[in-house]
């Protein structure tokens, strides 16, 4: 039988988070649910180029082209050995536009139709907005990352220091952090093809994007922390997002990394 690490039998998922375990079985692909997709993924078929391309949103807004030679990185296997959480305080270094311009490009930007992240059925539910605090070259500021572009869209001058760390469980987490990248989902774009299944589709492909944000980030010598401590309304409200439509699905946290205590 399935144990937990003590030992102790493994629970009914039910038993904590009956809506979870609720979403799960009705999100599974069966003979006769998969068939029923059909009709949904010709109704969206003609949107797909829009929807894929996201090329104008915030067109309008001020916009800095993050075109910047990458910065040479490490090989994976280096980079996936050496990554961990940054936990505790944030080094001196501001964080370079370079370093944020090579960190996006590899988690989230292309040039061409393709993106570093797979996309279930090419929908790209997940967006991009970085919250800029203290990054060399850069003005604080909440921008749009518009993957095709390599653009930061500035939506709001502000800087967003303060409302963020309001909007955080541990607001010292952001103390002396450069940006907050902050991913998330139109979940439309991936349920109006799969249904209850297009969630969790969602939150897979934020996984995926934060994962190549904290690899780049390592490679870059910059640290990342992955934060779910969160309050959802208060971070999509700062991102002056339409909550109908798109709510923040995960964020993490860039800074200069600082001296890494030996052995860890
Ligand atoms: C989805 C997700 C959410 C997380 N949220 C937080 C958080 O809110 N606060 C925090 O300190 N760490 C957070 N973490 C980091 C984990 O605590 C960390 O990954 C874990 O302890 C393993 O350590 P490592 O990343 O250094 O390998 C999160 C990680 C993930 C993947």
């Amino acid at each position: 039988m399935l144990a937990q690490p003590d030992g102790s039998p493994v629970s009914d998922p039910r038993a904590y988070a009956p809506l979870a375990a609720e979403l799960h079985e009705n999100s599974k692909f069966s003979r006769d649910r998969q068939a029923n997709f059909a009709e949904p993924v010709q109704r969206f078929e003609t949107d797909l180029d829009r929807l894929r391309g996201g090329g104008d949103r915030f067109g309008k807004a001020s916009a800095v082209v993050l075109d910047d030679e990458p910065l040479p990185l490490a090989p994976l296997g280096e980079l996936a050995a050496r990554r961990r959480s940054h936990h505790g305080t944030w080094g001196d270094t501001p964080l370079t536009r370079r370093s944020l311009a090579t960190i996006l490009r590899v988690g989230v930007g292309t040039t061409g139709m393709h993106r570093p992240a797979p996309s279930a059925g090419g929908r790209y539910p997940v967006e991009c907005f970085v919250a800029v605090t203290d990054v060399d070259g850069l003005d604080p500021g909440i921008y749009y990352y518009a993957p095709h572009a390599l653009e930061l869209r500035r939506i709001d001058p502000d800087d967003p220091a303060a409302a963020l760390r309001k909007s955080c469980m541990q607001p010292e987490d952001l103390e002396g952090a450069g940006a907050v990248v902050v991913l998330t989902g139109v979940f439309s774009r991936s349920t109006s093809k799969y249904a209850e299944r297009g969630y969790r589709f969602t939150l897979l492909e934020a996984g995926h994007i934060g994962q190549g944000i904290c690899l780049s980030a390592e490679g870059v010598s910059a640290g990342s922390l992955c934060l779910s401590g969160f309050y959802d309304h208060e971070l999509d409200g700062l991102l002056r997002l339409d909550e109908r439509v798109e709510s923040v699905v995960h964020s993490i946290v860039l800074g200069a990394a600082g001296e890494r205590p030996a052995g860890s």
